[in-house]
């Protein structure tokens, strides 16, 4: 039975060309460590890694490549970021569709005396900057929110929401897990004081990859939430004040950040534009495909406008989860069923506790395969 990848929401399969090599060649032709060694093949190693800063700056918009600190994805950064940040009577806004990676790490410091406010999106996901003031506070420090929905694909109006804080000095950070790569992102131009990413999704490199980018007055006020070895002024006992280092104790992911160099090298040369133009025709294919279908009901904004790739549904006189199981037995197709870490966004949604089936096309997907799901669909909906 041919195998149908349509998850890409969870992480993107394939990774792009040369992700692997890139991968191989530093296991098995490099291998050294950076910024601990005094030999040549440990400077050129570094020059990798420093050419990956200075690649993600280039797309996402930001010109010091020392403060691109990697970590092992937006979950790291995310914890790093908000509770290196805010201190117990601190305020703390969040859009109603976020992701645990950003839920968790709240309710954990609501424990210490962290208020957390969170903005109602409305039932397909969309949240209008206009209403964030109305929640603001004199104690508010920071709004946290994620770029687009992992369970609709949503897109939140992030440029307008810097604005707002922008105006009444309050930090923006951005989870852009479900748009870095796809969509076009300017942190100095919108004002975003740090963006969380991911490697492994729409920057097509491999698991265990991402970090964060931060503005150098806001990297002052974070407290390093991991202290450690850096190679770096090493007969201080206290954690270095400069940056990266000063977020990237003990030894990087370098196997990893070899592969999410040759992908960033792969998506610019494509631009981002062309990936986005192409998800999205998949998705227009895939919504006027499930339009027609009786027995489910699309979860978010049933066309483009405003939004990614995944796509949610929610089957009528069906339970999902035995419709997806039936999609990947039957048919190879392999979707994500339940609440995709984001309960929250399902609340919001109005498909809480029982969640959603996600169909996430990616960069590699064709439109027969998009036909193909959307034929299985209706079988497994008929039967
Ligand atoms: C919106 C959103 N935020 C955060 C994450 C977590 O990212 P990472 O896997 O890099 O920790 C995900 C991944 O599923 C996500 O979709």
């Amino acid at each position: 039975m041919k195998r149908v990848y349509l998850d890409n929401g969870s992480t993107s399969f394939p990774k792009a060309p040369g992700v692997g090599e890139a991968m191989r060649r530093y296991c098995e032709d490099i291998g050294v460590n950076i910024g601990r060694g005094g030999y040549e093949e440990a400077y050129s190693a570094a020059d990798v890694i420093l050419e990956t800063r200075e690649k993600l700056c280039e797309l996402f918009g930001f010109d010091k490549p020392e403060n691109v600190v990697f970590t092992s994805g937006i979950t790291a950064s995310i914890n790093m970021v908000l509770k290196g940040f805010l201190r117990p009577g601190d305020h703390v806004l969040a859009s109603s569709v976020e992701h645990n990676a950003v839920i968790r790490p709240l309710r954990q410091l609501e424990q210490t005396g962290v208020e957390v406010t969170l903005i109602p999106c409305n039932t397909d996901g969309r949240l209008y900057a206009n209403t964030i003031s109305r929640y603001l506070k004199p104690n508010s420090k920071a709004v946290v929110m994620t770029h687009a929905s992992n369970v609709c694909g949503t897109i939140l109006p992030i440029r307008e929401v810097a604005k707002v804080c922008q105006e009444y000095g309050v930090r923006l950070i951005v989870d852009c897990a479900q748009t870095g790569g796809v969509l076009k992102i300017n942190m100095k131009e919108w004002g975003v004081d740090a963006l969380a990413f991911a490697g492994h999704k729409g920057l097509l490199g491999p698991q265990g990859t991402g970090g964060f980018i931060i503005k150098d007055d806001f990297a002052c006020e974070l407290t390093p939430l991991i202290s450690g070895g850096t190679g770096s002024i090493s007969h201080l006992e206290t954690v270095p004040d400069f940056m990266p280092d000063r977020f990237e104790s003990g030894t990087q992911n370098l196997p990893g950040l070899f592969g999410l160099n040759a992908a960033i090298r792969y998506l610019t040369s494509i631009g981002t534009e062309k990936i986005y133009q192409r998800e999205m025709e998949l998705t227009q294919t895939l919504l006027q495909g499930l339009c027609q279908l009786k027995k489910l009901r699309i979860v978010g904004i049933p066309s483009c406008e405003g939004r990614v790739a995944p796509v949610s549904i929610d089957c009528i006189g069906k339970d999902n989860a035995r419709v997806a199981y039936e999609l990947e037995q039957s048919f190879g197709i392999m979707t994500r069923c339940g609440l995709h870490c984001a309960p929250l966004a399902h609340k919001t949604l109005g498909t809480y506790p029982r969640g959603t089936i996600r169909i996430t096309p990616g960069h590699r997907t064709t439109t027969e395969e998009i036909y193909y799901a959307i034929d299985a669909i209706k079988a497994v909906l008929d039967a």
